[in-house]
């Protein structure tokens, strides 16, 4: 309304736009809490199955209720053929987020709860969606180099199966809890711009798919998920340890933004980074290709030096994937087949407490009242 006093906040810095019990983040002291447990914790003694059931659930689940879960998630792995079809049919050329942007949308035509907005219903389209989102991405690699999809097996979790239906071989341990943990990290973190998104969608009362797709588009962007593959990107093009120092203070003098680095809410180390780039350092040691962790490091001291600024969850993670021979255009979908468990437990939480997400502008255009004048005139 005219006259009406709006200040914008940019980027809605430190703006405390919901209450939640999935997540929090304490940027000063570098903690992220799942629930009530400390990410470290749940990194070293927990998997992504659990992770899941607390994020949905608010409580570690006992050993039947986590069973039970691992159960209903492969039962909910196989694609609709229609999909299989679809997948098949989009170009090899394709973003792989845009492609999983794509299916998730088109997966809400087979489901047979989409219109039932019952709590237990919502539960069920979370099951489905978080088990086949690895599906997706794991069949589109595939396809898109000739190759059959793989089924994944009821007896592998999650990140076992991604691995195993990736590569068509049954992954070794260590790739596994690699993977594992990997997905445990980045699978919430609270309002985020993804999960935001997802939020606001779901505050209009909008089904559950629709709002994932919302999240989807919003994680793609450089400034978010992206962020991964654009540190492949840059090491890749760095290509040796002597490199960095010029490289970096070159981008920092074009005022570049040097991906992997920097956060809005971190004043300190993202504590998700000291677990991946542990992950990153025994992976290289493990291969033999130190490089990228090596590149990674020399990276990490010079921002520091220059900029004070720490990795985020997106430095070490982009090493850690080249390492397990993870084609460089799914890491962003990796990120996108863990936080799938944080986005739905938003949904499912704001869908209990809903309230419409209606923010204002500040309004800076031109001054009231212009005149509209005949268009010969204008
Ligand atoms: N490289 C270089 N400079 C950076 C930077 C980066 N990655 N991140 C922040 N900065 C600088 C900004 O240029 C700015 O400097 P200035 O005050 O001299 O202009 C200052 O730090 C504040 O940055 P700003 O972009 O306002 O912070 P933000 O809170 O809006 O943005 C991010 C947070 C994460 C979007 C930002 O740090 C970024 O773009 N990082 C790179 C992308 C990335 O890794 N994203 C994944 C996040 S998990």
């Amino acid at each position: 309304m005219p006259g009406e006093a709006n200040v914008a906040k940019a980027g809605l810095e430190g703006i405390v736009a919901a209450q939640s019990r999935i997540s929090d983040v304490n940027g000063d002291e570098g903690k992220l809490i799942y629930a009530g447990y400390d990410i470290h914790d749940l990194a070293e003694h927990s998997t992504f199955e659990e992770v899941i059931y607390l994020l949905w659930h608010g409580a570690l689940p006992s050993r039947t209720a986590l069973e039970e879960l691992k159960h209903q998630l492969s039962n909910e792995t196989a694609l609709p053929t229609p999909i299989q079809v679809l997948i098949s049919s989009i170009p090899k050329s394709a973003n792989p987020m845009d492609m999983l942007r794509t299916v998730v949308s088109a997966l809400s035509f087979y489901d047979p709860d989409l219109d039932d907005m019952s709590p237990d219903a919502n539960l069920r389209k979370a099951i489905r969606l978080t088990a086949r989102f690895p599906t997706i991405v794991t069949t589109f690699q595939r396809v898109r180099n000739g190759l059959q999809p793989v089924e994944p097996r009821k007896d592998l979790s999650i990140a076992g199966n991604f691995l195993f239906t990736l590569r068509g071989q049954e992954p070794d341990e260590t790739s596994t809890r690699t993977m594992d943990v990997a997905l445990i990290l980045h699978a919430d973190h609270e309002l985020n711009a993804s999960t935001f998104a997802a939020r606001v969608t779901t505050a209009t009362l909008s089904d559950i798919y629709s709002a994932i797709v919302s999240a989807i588009g919003t994680l793609k962007g450089p400034l978010h998920g992206g962020a991964n593959e654009g540190v492949i990107k840059n090491l890749l093009e760095i290509g040796s340890v002597d490199n960095i120092e010029p490289w970096v203070k070159k981008a920092l003098a074009e005022k570049k933004k040097i991906m992997g680095f920097g956060h809005r809410v971190y004043h300190t180390e993202d504590p998700r980074a000291t677990h991946l780039r542990e992950m990153s350092r025994q992976l290289g040691e493990r291969t033999g290709e130190k490089n990228w962790y090596e590149m990674s490091r020399k990276m990490e001291e010079v921002m520091m030096r220059e900029k004070r600024l720490n990795p985020n969850v997106d430095f070490y993670s982009a090493s850690t994937y080249y390492a397990l021979g993870i084609p460089t255009d799914l890491f962003t979908p990796i990120f996108a087949c863990s936080r799938i468990s944080g986005w739905t437990a938003h949904v499912l939480e704001q869908y209990k407490n809903n309230r419409l997400i209606r923010p204002r502008t500040d309004y800076i255009g031109p001054k009231y009242p212009q005149q509209v004048l005949p268009i010969e005139q204008r």
